[in-house]
C-alpha cells in the first residue's frame, strides 16, 4: 500500500509516519516543512505546496491523508484569508486531483471544533455544527467539499478529532495537556482560563490509532468520526495534569483559575468509531502526562519557538503576508 501524506511533516504526521512503516506501508510526504523535518529517513518527501500538485504526482497511491493547513485557532484568527485557503480549498483540491488519479481513500483531519459552542450535550455526527470563528468554519468547509466527493471508487474518512497531547518528533506546547505540562514544569503553575468549558482531548497514540483504523478499513466505508479518548472540563484536565506532575516529580504545583470566557465548548460521542471504525482508545490525561514525562529530555527547552504554531506562523507571514497562498519553507528547523 503507498500513501501519500500532505502536512505530514508536522505534529500528527511525525508520531503517526513511524507506526505506518512500521506496519510495512510505503509512506510518501508532501509539506512545506514550516516546523522543520523531523521525519525519519526512509520516508520519500516533495517539499512542496499542495496546491503546486498535479494530477501524475498522485498516480499510483492507494490513499491520501490530508494533515495539512493552519491547525489551530491563533493562527487561523492571524490570517483568516490564508486559513480558508489552506484548510478549505486545500483538502478540496487535494481530494478532487486524488480522486482523478484514481486513488481509492481520502482521509481528512478534521476537528471537534466544528461543533462551536454547546452546552451540557454529547455531540455526536448527526448533531448540528455552529462554530462562529475562523479555523472551527473552516475545518467544517474542509469536511463538506471532501466528503461530497464520495463515490463507489472513491471512499472518503473524515477523523473529527479532539485536541490532541503527547510527545511527536515534531513537538507543540501550543496543545490543551501539553501547555499544561510545559507550565507546569516551567513555572510551577498551571493557568485555566475558564475552568468550566469541556473539551474533547484525545492521546497522540490513540490518534495513531484512529488513523490506522481508517487506512485499514474495509474499502467501501465513508464517513465522519469524533475521535477522542475522553471528555473532561478544561478545570479537571488541569487537576489531571497537577497530580500527575506532583506524583512524578514531588512538590506542589499551583492552579491559576482566571474567568476568561471561551468561545468553544463541546463534549463528543465517540459510539460511531467504536462501532463501525472499531477505534477504542487507550489514554488517560495520566498517561499523557506520563508519556511526556518520558519524552520531556528531547523537548525541554520550553520556549523554542518551534513547539508554538502561532510563533513560527508569524515569522512567515512577516516574510510573505497575505496575498500570496505560498508561504516560504521552514522558519529554522532542521531538514
Ligand atoms: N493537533 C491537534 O490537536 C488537532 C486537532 C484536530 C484537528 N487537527 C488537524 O490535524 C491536522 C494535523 O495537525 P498537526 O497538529 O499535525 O498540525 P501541524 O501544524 O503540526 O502540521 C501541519 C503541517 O502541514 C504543513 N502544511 C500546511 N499547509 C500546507 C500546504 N498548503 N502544503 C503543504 N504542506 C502544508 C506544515 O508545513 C506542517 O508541517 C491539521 O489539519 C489540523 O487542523 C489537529
Amino acid at each position: 500500500m503507498r500513501i501519500l501524506i500532505a502536512g505530514g511533516a508536522g505534529y500528527v504526521g511525525c508520531a503517526l509516519i513511524p507506526h505506518l512503516l512500521d506496519r510495512g506501508y510505503k509512506v510518501d510526504v508532501v509539506d512545506l516543512f514550516w516546523f522543520g523535518n523531523h521525519l525519519p529517513g526512509n520516508v520519500g518527501i516533495l517539499e512542496k505546496d499542495i496546491f503546486n500538485l498535479q494530477v501524475s504526482d498522485l498516480s499510483g497511491y492507494d490513499q491520501v491523508i490530508f494533515l495539512a493547513g493552519l491547525s489551530n485557532d491563533p493562527m487561523a484568527d492571524f490570517s483568516p484569508a490564508k486559513n480558508f485557503i489552506f484548510n478549505a480549498s486545500a483538502p478540496a483540491y487535494l481530494a478532487y486531483i486524488a480522486k482523478k488519479a484514481g486513488v481509492r481513500r481520502y482521509i481528512y483531519a478534521s476537528s471537534c471544533s466544528v461543533y462551536g459552542y454547546t452546552e451540557n450535550e454529547l455531540f455526536d455526527e448527526d448533531c448540528p455544527v455552529n462554530s462562529s470563528y475562523p479555523y472551527g468554519i473552516s475545518k467544517l468547509q474542509g469536511e463538506r467539499a471532501v466528503m461530497q466527493m464520495v463515490d463507489s471508487e472513491f471512499s472518503v474518512i473524515a477523523l473529527r478529532k479532539g485536541t490532541v497531547s503527547g510527545y511527536s518528533p515534531r513537538m507543540r506546547y501550543d496543545l490543551i495537556v501539553n501547555t499544561m505540562f510545559k507550565c507546569a514544569m516551567e513555572d510551577g503553575s498551571i493557568y485555566v482560563n475558564d475552568p468550566a468549558i469541556w473539551r474533547p482531548f484525545l492521546s497522540i497514540d490513540d490518534a495513531v490509532m484512529a488513523y490506522t483504523r481508517a487506512i485499514e478499513a474495509n474499502d467501501s466505508l465513508s464517513g465522519i468520526f469524533n475521535i477522542a479518548s475522553g471528555n473532561h472540563t478544561v478545570g479537571e484536565i488541569a487537576d489531571l495534569v497537577k497530580l500527575a506532575v506532583e506524583e512524578e516529580f514531588g512538590g506542589k504545583i499551583s492552579l491559576n483559575i482566571k474567568q476568561i470566557k471561551d468561545l468553544r465548548n463541546y463534549k463528543v460521542s465517540i459510539e460511531r468509531a467504536a462501532t463501525i471504525l472499531s477505534f477504542h482508545p487507550h489514554h488517560s490525561v495520566k498517561s499523557i502526562v506520563r508519556n511526556l514525562i518520558a519524552n520531556r529530555e528531547k523537548c525541554s527547552d520550553w520556549e523554542n519557538p518551534l513547539y508554538y504554531n502561532i510563533r513560527v506562523f508569524k515569522q512567515l507571514e512577516s516574510l510573505n503576508p497575505v496575498g500570496d497562498p505560498a508561504l516560504p519553507l521552514a522558519a529554522g528547523g532542521t531538514r
